[in-house]
């Protein structure tokens, strides 16, 4: 990364004049922390007390016979307080918060887990919170929203454009031009303007750092190939960072909807239907037409239905060292039924794509290998959409009891 936070061309910051010195402000503090022992020391205390880390590798033995190729360990993010690896980034940020003296956070969401950490956050040390979600995501992930207000944070249901994630990012920052004296804006994902990518990163890094550190102690040596979903890019670069010297394969899984040739999607960086262009102030692969209109995106998972990518990610995939695919909505669902089975663990949908890439091709390598799939979240709060797509008869029957109680 150069100075001006570009990675090979990808990222920048392309803010509104009124912001250069907010970004200015966080640029610095961010520095200053990232060279102090101290605060890393006081991340990892916090993280450890609060959140569970370090969370385990865990050995799937039935999934390993199962294949019958390479040795399967997953990631257990889905054990951070609040489900998923969002935790990670909202507390370093929360401690940044407090050391810049801001006493208000505002957050995007998409599958509600980054606005719920950012919520817990905000009760643990004890912020003002404002929460904006597409208005579709509101709807398909309402658990998450009943959990966020609970915990103090004001949730906007974002009405603009196609009332979804990017749509909420949009809204966070006209909220932050006009408050950035009192307010800090958590970004979830590793996407944004410099130094966003960076910090996030840098904040995820952990998962990788003790991944590696895992798999030695557990294994003796290092993973085949290390898989990992793509949304913004937050939890694949966190789990990735870790590997990045190491002659291991990195597999990146975006959102296949229904399909690559179907336009119903979210791949960023293994379709042809995304192109370089400059949005929401960074630069970055983008599902845009040729006049820079944002497309419609498509996954059943609501954490991955981003138009842009993590610019370090875009660089990744310019270098060769990170390989994208995409999983399609229907082997989402097959991979996540399986895992539920074999391991008695339930993946986000999110997650799950990972999964579904990882066992199309553990049975292809030898039984010497290892991979490690990163299981970015829990799937509890994915049970009215799991429900859905497993036409489950006795959850349909619960629900419309439910409604004829509130409506009696
Ligand atoms: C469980 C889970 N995994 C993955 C993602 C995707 O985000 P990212 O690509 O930043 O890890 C999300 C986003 O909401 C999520 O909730």
């Amino acid at each position: 990364m150069d100075s001006r936070g570009y990675y090979n061309g990808f990222g920048g910051a392309f803010i509104p004049e009124i912001l250069v010195s907010t970004f200015e402000e966080l640029s610095k503090a961010f520095q200053e922390v990232k060279n102090d022992p101290g605060f890393w020391q006081e991340y990892k205390e916090i993280m450890s007390s609060y959140s569970c880390r370090p969370t385990p590798l865990t050995f799937a033995g039935n999934l390993t016979r199962h294949f019958g190729g390479a040795r399967i360990y997953i990631k257990r993010e889905d054990l951070n307080h609040t489900g998923a690896h969002k935790a990670n980034n909202v507390m370093g940020q929360g401690l940044l918060v407090q050391r810049m003296g801001k006493k208000r956070v505002i957050a995007e969401t998409g599958a509600g887990q980054h606005g719920v950490a950012t919520a817990t956050m905000a009760a643990r040390f004890g912020f003002e919170c404002t929460i904006y979600m597409g208005e579709v995501d509101v709807a398909r992930q309402r658990p998450n929203v009943f959990w966020m207000e609970r915990l103090g944070a004001k949730v906007v249901a974002v009405k603009d454009g196609t009332r979804i994630l990017k749509d909420a990012i949009n809204e966070a920052f006209r909220d932050w031009v006009t408050n950035m004296d009192t307010t800090h804006y958590v970004l979830g994902t590793a996407c944004g303007p410099h130094p966003f990518p960076e910090m996030v990163t840098y904040f995820q890094s952990i998962i990788g750092k003790e991944a590696r550190k895992q798999i030695l102690s557990l294994e003796g040596k290092l993973p085949a190939r290390v898989y990992a979903c793509v949304g913004g890019g937050s939890n694949a670069m966190g789990i990735f960072s870790g590997f990045m010297d190491d002659p291991v394969e990195l597999v990146g899984v975006e959102a296949g909807g229904k399909g690559l040739d179907s336009g119903r999607h979210a791949s960023r960086l293994c379709s042809k239907d995304a192109s370089i262009g400059v949005a929401q102030g960074y630069k970055t692969y983008f599902l845009q037409d040729s006049d820079g209109q944002m497309k419609e995106t498509h996954s059943i998972a609501a954490g991955l239905d981003y138009v842009g990518v993590s610019p370090i990610l875009s660089h990744l995939k310019e270098t060769g060292r990170v390989r994208f695919e995409a999983a399609t909505d229907k082997e989402v669902v097959e991979a996540l039924s399986l895992t539920i089975r074999k391991e008695g663990l339930i993946p986000a949908l999110e997650s799950s794509h990972a999964f579904a890439r990882a066992y199309q091709e553990a049975p292809c390598l030898s039984q010497q290998d290892i991979i490690i799939i990163n299981q970015s979240g829990r799937g509890d709060k994915d049970i009215f959409t799991i429900a859905d797509a497993f036409s489950d008869p006795g959850w349909k029957e619960f629900i419309i009891q439910k409604a004829e109680e509130y409506n009696a």
